[in-house]
């Protein structure tokens, strides 16, 4: 995805609207673990990546939200007196909803001109459509001279994605968007939604492999998982009242219980159960400079992702099994919600390049495929961006 600073974007807008714009801007994240938790009050741990989405844009004198993009054909021009009642099916879903949220929130939303412009890869797991949420939401704050808090700004934009689009996604990408820190992962309790940041040594890069096979959440095996944990809780309520989530069982509690569990059921609350404590230990092997250590972690969350909550795809079980042995590789897994998508590698500085082709030849070899990689730091999130964003 062609890369465009905001500079470049506002003269586009010129071009295009005749006026003048702001634009704001958000980045997509790779999770580095913690998957599948976030809906289930756990941890998780992402750190912002250096693709951001950018929107310009201006008001109107009228009450049509016209949104563009500089990489899809179609436009679309929302009379909000009279907003759709639905989504329309299309990118600019995300932005609508947004819009919409906001005003629910008593942020009325006034006619503008936006253009999109975003470098977060679609379909790939790293959340291009929170990037795009929350840079719409400062794009429409801006224009109503209104500001609020990072945290409910990250809320506003989920719920726009839970109600309009209908994903029913956790609270992990749109707050990470927006409260990355260069050189920092975020971990992230995402029940008291508290956080610390978890330096990340510039020894190590986050080397992203997308296997091209692309990944849908709006499809239902998400919604379906989430559902399971749901059921999960229901039943372990049975035994243990004082449960609200999954978060709130042990390992002990859930063994305890097996029997008396579907095991699809069992599986999916097993992983999640063991995931929290990952996040946990990963944040402490971070901060102990324990790279091997936080290397198998990562290839723990993997195989427990692929066996137990079964979200990993061919594809991504392929670009696993390809870093193994390649030198200066601690440890990688598939990231994001799964069936397609991306794998993240933590790979040493000095080796990331090398790395980055050898496991390229290898996944092609064995898949015909033509993978993309990138070589990834912990970046700034939306808030930190904000003051530069701003032309
Ligand atoms: C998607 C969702 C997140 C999270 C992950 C799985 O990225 O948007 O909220 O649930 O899947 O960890």
């Amino acid at each position: 995805m062609r890369k465009m600073t905001p500079e470049e974007l506002a003269e586009l807008f010129r071009q295009n609207f005749d006026s003048q714009a702001e634009v704001f801007s958000a980045p997509g994240r790779v999770n580095l673990i913690g998957e599948h938790t976030d809906y289930n009050d756990g941890f998780v741990l992402p750190s912002a990546i250096g693709f951001y989405t950018h929107v310009a844009v201006s008001s109107r004198g009228d009450r049509t939200l016209s949104i563009r993009s500089t990489e899809f054909p179609d436009s679309c021009d929302i009379d909000l007196a009279n907003p759709p009642g639905k989504k329309l099916g299309a990118w600019c879903d995300y932005v609508l909803g947004v819009a919409l949220e906001l005003a629910r929130a008593g942020i009325g939303v006034r006619g503008a001109n936006l253009l999109v412009h975003g470098e977060v890869p679609i379909g790939a797991g790293l959340s291009s459509s929170a990037a795009l949420e929350v840079a719409s939401a400062l794009a429409f704050l801006s224009l109503e001279a209104k500001e609020l808090p990072l945290t409910t700004i990250a809320t506003l934009c989920q719920r726009a994605e839970n109600e309009f689009v209908g994903a029913r996604v956790g609270i992990m990408d749109q707050f990470v968007s927006c409260h990355g820190r260069e050189g920092y992962a975020v971990l992230l309790d995402c029940r008291s939604l508290g956080y610390e940041l978890v330096p990340i040594p510039d020894t190590v890069k986050f080397v992203i492999c997308n296997t091209m096979a692309k990944h849908e959440l709006s499809g239902g095996e998400y919604n379906l998982r989430r559902a399971q944990c749901e059921q999960g809780v229901e039943i372990l309520s049975r035994s243990y009242p004082g449960i609200k989530a999954l978060r709130d069982v042990t390992a002990a509690q859930l063994e305890a219980q097996a029997e008396t569990m579907p095991p699809v059921i069992y599986k999916r609350c097993l992983h999640v159960v063991r995931e929290n404590e990952r996040v946990v230990e990963t944040g402490e092997r971070f901060r102990s400079g324990d790279l091997a250590g936080v290397g198998r972690l990562m290839r723990d969350s993997h195989r427990s992702l692929r066996n137990l909550y079964e979200v990993s795809s061919q594809e991504l079980d392929i670009m696993v099994d390809a870093a193994e042995g390649l030198p200066g590789f601690f440890g990688g897994r598939m990231t994001g919600g799964g069936f397609g998508g991306c794998t993240v590698n933590l790979v040493s500085t000095a080796s990331a390049e090398a790395f980055r082709q050898a496991i390229g030849r290898r996944y092609q070899q064995k898949t015909g495929i033509s993978p993309d990689i990138y070589i990834c730091s912990a970046a700034h999130g939306a808030g930190a961006e904000l003051k530069k964003a701003v032309v």
